[in-house]
């Protein structure tokens, strides 16, 4: 029987995963989380208190978190606004907990919510427990370092978007440098390549982000 370790899970290491849930209105909704292992049956997640999974995590009370390498889902869970109608399709109802699974997922965990603590005020602490865990076989693919790049970009632009709005301009230089270095990297490696497209499609979208902030100053 496949456990949570067999996964890749671990105690002592953050692990990147996409977490679905269905929002109040029974519509499906994903984002990223890291995840970390508790014990051989639990994970938690620590979402930001104001995202849409905690909410859904408190009320539901279920979800599925999914794993994945593919930045365009990390990207286009990270960013809805951007994925205009793509996700359509992305999901189906996982098997033993009211939640949505995503269908390419490589492997998924159906969890239970248990405790729910809140030791920053910005950020809980959710323990899941694993109820069903599934995962496919897959062929193995060769490393390439435009996956990491893309998604670490993804990362860093989540946190772009929430200095901005806070007006904390050093931060966000900080990471625009650090987008720009695994900008550098995907082009060295994967120029042209759907990882290419999602680093210009960020550009794109830090550029708005600036312009709508300048038009509130
Ligand atoms: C790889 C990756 C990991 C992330 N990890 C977390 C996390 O652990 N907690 C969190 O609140 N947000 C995390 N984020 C940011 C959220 O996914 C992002 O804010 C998302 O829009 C929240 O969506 P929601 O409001 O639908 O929950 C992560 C983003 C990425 C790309």
């Amino acid at each position: 029987m496949l456990k949570l370790n067999d996964l890749g899970f671990s105690r002592d290491i953050i692990t990147e995963t996409i977490v679905t849930t269905y929002n109040f209105d029974n519509t499906p909704n994903a984002a990223p989380m890291g995840t970390t292992l508790l014990n051989s049956q639990m994970l938690i997640l620590r979402p930001y208190v104001v995202s849409n999974t905690f909410a859904n995590l408190k009320a539901r009370g279920v979800a599925v978190i999914n794993v994945t390498e593919d930045p365009w889902l990390y990207y286009s869970t990270a960013f809805k606004e951007e994925a205009c109608g793509k996700l359509h399709g992305t999901f189906r109802k996982a098997s033993v907990v009211n939640a949505p699974v995503i269908k390419s997922a490589d492997a998924w965990v159906e969890v239970v919510v248990g405790r729910i603590v809140t030791p920053a005020a910005d950020r809980a602490e959710v323990t899941c427990k694993a109820l069903r865990i599934h995962a496919r076989k897959k062929v193995p693919q060769a490393y390439c370092r435009a996956v990491g790049a893309t998604i670490e970009a993804i990362v860093h632009a989540t946190r772009v978007k929430a200095y901005l709005e806070k007006g904390a301009d050093e931060e966000v230089s900080k990471l625009m440098e650090k987008i720009k270095y695994n900008r550098d990297v995907v082009n060295h490696v994967a120029a042209n390549s759907q990882y290419a497209h999602i680093m210009e499609n960020l550009a794109r979208l830090i550029e708005l982000w600036r312009k709508n902030r300048e038009s509130l100053c």
